[in-house]
């Protein structure tokens, strides 16, 4: 066992010492683009000739595994700071509060820094402490402030903001182009909430899921020729990924709807409780009621309840301050309601980050990515430390391995094998 960790330990710490191939002096620059919601097998039945080409150009893994809960903050969270969910603390979409029952909805947390400010320093702050500029347009977390400190450029998305509109798609990349070429930013990510919106609204299956996933592609093309446009080909590294995936929601009269006021009186029994968001439920037993809650729910069909002492340590939720005491993650394709049906969504997510529906896409290309090359599946966590290796910056404490990802580098000078053996220091960390 000790053994085991201190391989993994010398093969992370050599991995790290290895140059990167430079195609220009200077450091390259990084685009982290997320697609929210694009389920890993989204591509696979639409022409996608843009994606496809990706495909030829540089990395594509089979999928990658988002970390429990399958939502948009906590998983764009995990990404931008490589830490799990129990860590950054960003546990929901929705910022709460179990004392005061405050409950703020997702748009308009995204300048709430007491939400997302808990200690995980994310990419844009380290690389920024490293002497990096960085940008973000849209994308979770970039609109705080951490430790006092703003992202340098920063576009916010207001509520209501349509998520669809392609014209202004266009714009956005061309923003963050001059981001890069005027302003010399080193690191931008660039966020679009679809293909999610739709997915929800319509569910995965329907045609307008496809037309969406077609606009997408364009997109990418569109972003390809803009990096042509702006001489950033031989300079910028992009990786295109997303938070979770998407499925159809069972309803009536194939399955009977959960309604968790039949099993348990939250009124009765719960202070503090959101059940009415997607594949999955917080909530806190009123005192001395802990017990009664999880017995009354274990009764409920089609889901299972948890308490976050017991929770599987996969989850890495455990730890979370934040985390209520019991949560409920409902089978897949079920939603949970807690009085009554009030749900429209005809897709969802915040399901088991096992199910393969809730995976979720992975792609790279640029200067340091390796060409028509194809990774198994990695969780979404061991982003972070290979954005680190791009940026060429000293990660901040995390729970990524770059091993698991830096074979889908180039490396300066060296064989597409690597030679671990005689590149190692011989500290460890
Ligand atoms: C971030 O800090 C700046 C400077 O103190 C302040 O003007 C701004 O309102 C803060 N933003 C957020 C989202 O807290
Ligand atoms: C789409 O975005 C463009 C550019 O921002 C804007 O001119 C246009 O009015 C928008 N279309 C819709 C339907 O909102
Ligand atoms: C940049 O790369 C694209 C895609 O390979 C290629 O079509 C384009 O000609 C390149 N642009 C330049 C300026 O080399
Ligand atoms: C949901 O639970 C009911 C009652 O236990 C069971 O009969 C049914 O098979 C479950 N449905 C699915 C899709 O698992
Ligand atoms: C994740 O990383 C943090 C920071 O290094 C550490 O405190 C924590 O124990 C790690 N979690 C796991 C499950 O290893
Ligand atoms: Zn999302």
């Amino acid at each position: 066992m000790k053994l085991e960790l201190f391989v993994v330990l010398v093969a992370v710490t050599c991995a790290t010492s290895k140059p990167l191939n430079k195609a220009t002096t200077g450091k390259n620059k990084l685009l982290l683009v997320s697609f929210d919601g694009f389920r890993w097998d989204y591509d696979q039945d639409v022409e996608t000739p843009h994606f496809d080409q990706l495909v030829v150009d540089g990395v594509k893994a089979k999928y990658i595994t988002p970390p429990m809960l399958t939502m948009t903050s906590p998983s764009h969270f995990t990404t931008i700071t490589g830490r799990w969910v129990e860590d950054h603390e960003v546990v929901h979409n929705m910022m709460f509060n179990t004392k005061t029952n405050l409950k703020v909805p997702h748009k308009k947390t995204l300048t709430r820094s007491e939400w997302w400010d808990n200690g995980a320093l994310p990419l844009w702050i380290t690389a920024q402490d490293q002497g990096l500029k960085t940008g973000s347009f849209f994308f979770p977390g970039g609109g705080a402030n951490y430790s006092g400190q703003a992202v340098n450029q920063v576009v916010v998305e207001e509520a209501g903001h349509p998520d669809d509109n392609e014209t202004e798609w266009r714009q956005n990349i061309d923003t963050v182009m001059s981001w890069f070429t005027e302003e010399d930013l080193d690191l931008v990510t660039l966020y679009y909430g679809e293909p999610d919106n739709v997915g929800h609204a319509k569910g995965p299956d329907h045609p307008r899921r496809i037309e969406i996933i077609e606009q997408i592609d364009r997109t990418i093309g569109y972003l390809r020729e803009a990096i042509s446009r702006h001489g950033l080909n031989d300079s910028l590294n992009v990786i295109i990924t997303s938070d979770h995936g998407m499925t159809t929601v069972k309803k009536r009269p194939e399955v009977d709807e959960i309604i968790l006021n039949k099993y348990l009186n939250l009124l009765q029994h719960a202070s503090f409780e959101i059940l009415d968001y997607g594949g999955f439920g917080i909530l806190t037993p009123r005192p001395g009621q802990e017990q009664k809650v999880y017995d009354a729910l274990s009764n409920a069909p089609n889901l299972t309840v948890y308490k976050k002492s017991e929770m599987p340590e996969s989850f890495h939720l455990a730890k979370s301050e934040r985390l209520p005491p019991i949560v409920v993650v409902a089978d897949l394709g079920f939603n949970l309601n807690s009085r009554f049906i009030v749900y429209v969504n005809k897709g969802d997510h915040g399901y088991h980050n096992g199910e393969m529906d809730m995976k979720t896409i992975f792609r790279a290309f640029g200067p340091n990515f390796k060409r028509n090359f194809l990774t198994e599946p990695f969780d979404s966590i061991h982003i972070y430390p290979l954005m680190c290796k791009l940026l060429q910056i000293e990660p901040a404490p995390h729970n990524g391995s770059l091993a698991v990802t830096e074979d889908m580098l180039q490396y300066n000078g060296e064989s597409e094998q690597t030679k671990v053996g005689q590149m190692c220091r011989s500290s460890s960390f």
